[in-house]
């Protein structure tokens, strides 16, 4: 018998005599040692380093904003559901674009380039926002250096060893949004009258396949915010965590928990879960940056969570 009094002191329970393999992996734990593992929380940080190594073009391929250390997560993530990176395409050279999650979200931060997505065909130019499936091959090739910037849920996938499925069970398919088709799309979301109820104007991004669920994917979403010269989102909270990239803000800043987070262009900035933010323009023109959440997770568990102050 065991002499720990303390039952969240006493170690893993193992079976007494397992009668084969199956049994032998069995393991016990109790109501007081179960749930007082302590994850660190995620961090709030705006990554400026990684776009600057992007941008130098130094070779072809990916750049992380791998919080994973700090997380202690046995995996690359920028939070604990999405992994944001820089992506590298140096002129005349092809970028493996094939990736193990359920879709990536791109933006094409500068350069001109042709994209195969199975046998699907597109030309890619600044501006452009697309939609990739997980798992289907696809290879992005640039005809000038280009850099893009994406989010994925691969660190989704590898908390619970999944893939993602391709063909007809898949959740998502390509899906191409080209730059002047926002640009418009955004001219018409500022043609109608913002209600009460809005934070400033935004177009949120959705595709043929989740349009019931008004996302981008069943557990992200996509949102290219404004913020008009001088002006400011109110305070708020949610449970889903937030990546921004930083497209114009000539100065804004966030405020994230109480930290000041000033705005570089193409900078990347981490909301963590249930940390209050709010977003300021401080200059003249308008503020734009696009912002992808795990929210899609959150709202169909119902533990959204949002509220403002
Ligand atoms: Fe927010």
């Amino acid at each position: 018998m065991s002499t720990v009094n303390d039952m969240a002191e006493m170690p893993v329970q193992l079976p007494r005599d397992p009668a084969n393999a199956a049994e032998a992996r069995s393991r016990y734990f109790n109501s007081g040692n179960a749930f007082n593992i302590k994850l660190p929380p995620v961090p709030g940080k705006i990554f400026t380093e990684e776009p600057a190594r992007a941008f130098a073009l130094d070779r072809t391929g990916f750049v992380n904003c791998d919080l994973s250390d700090q997380m202690r997560c046995p995996f690359p993530a920028t939070t604990p559901l999405m992994l944001a990176r820089y992506a590298a395409v140096k002129a005349g050279e092809t970028l493996d674009s094939t990736l193990t999650n359920t879709a990536s979200i791109w933006y094409m931060i500068k350069g001109k380039a042709d994209l195969a997505v199975g046998e699907e065909k597109a030309v890619l130019g600044k501006g452009d926002v697309f939609l990739l499936p997980g798992g289907v091959p696809s290879q992005i090739t640039a005809g000038e250096d280009s850099v893009f910037w994406l989010v994925g849920n691969d660190p989704q996938l590898k908390f619970d060893a999944s893939a993602p499925l391709t063909g007809e069970g898949a959740a998502v398919s390509f899906v191409h949004y080209p730059a002047d088709e926002i640009a418009h799309q955004l001219d018409v979301v500022y043609a109608s009258n913002a209600n009460a109820s809005t934070s400033g104007h935004a177009l949120i991004f959705s595709a043929e396949k989740t349009e019931p669920s008004r996302n981008i994917t069943p557990t992200m979403t996509l949102s290219l915010n404004t913020l008009k010269p001088q002006s400011s989102q109110p305070p708020h909270k949610h449970n889903s965590a937030a990546i921004t990239l930083v497209l114009n803000g000539d100065p804004a800043y966030s405020m994230v928990a109480d930290a000041k987070c000033d705005w570089s262009p193409w900078a990347t900035l981490v909301t963590p879960p249930a940390a209050r933010h709010s977003h300021h323009n401080d200059g003249n023109t308008r503020a734009e940056f696009l912002i992808v959440q795990d929210g899609g997770f959150y709202y169909h568990a119902r533990t959204m969570g949002f509220e403002f102050y």
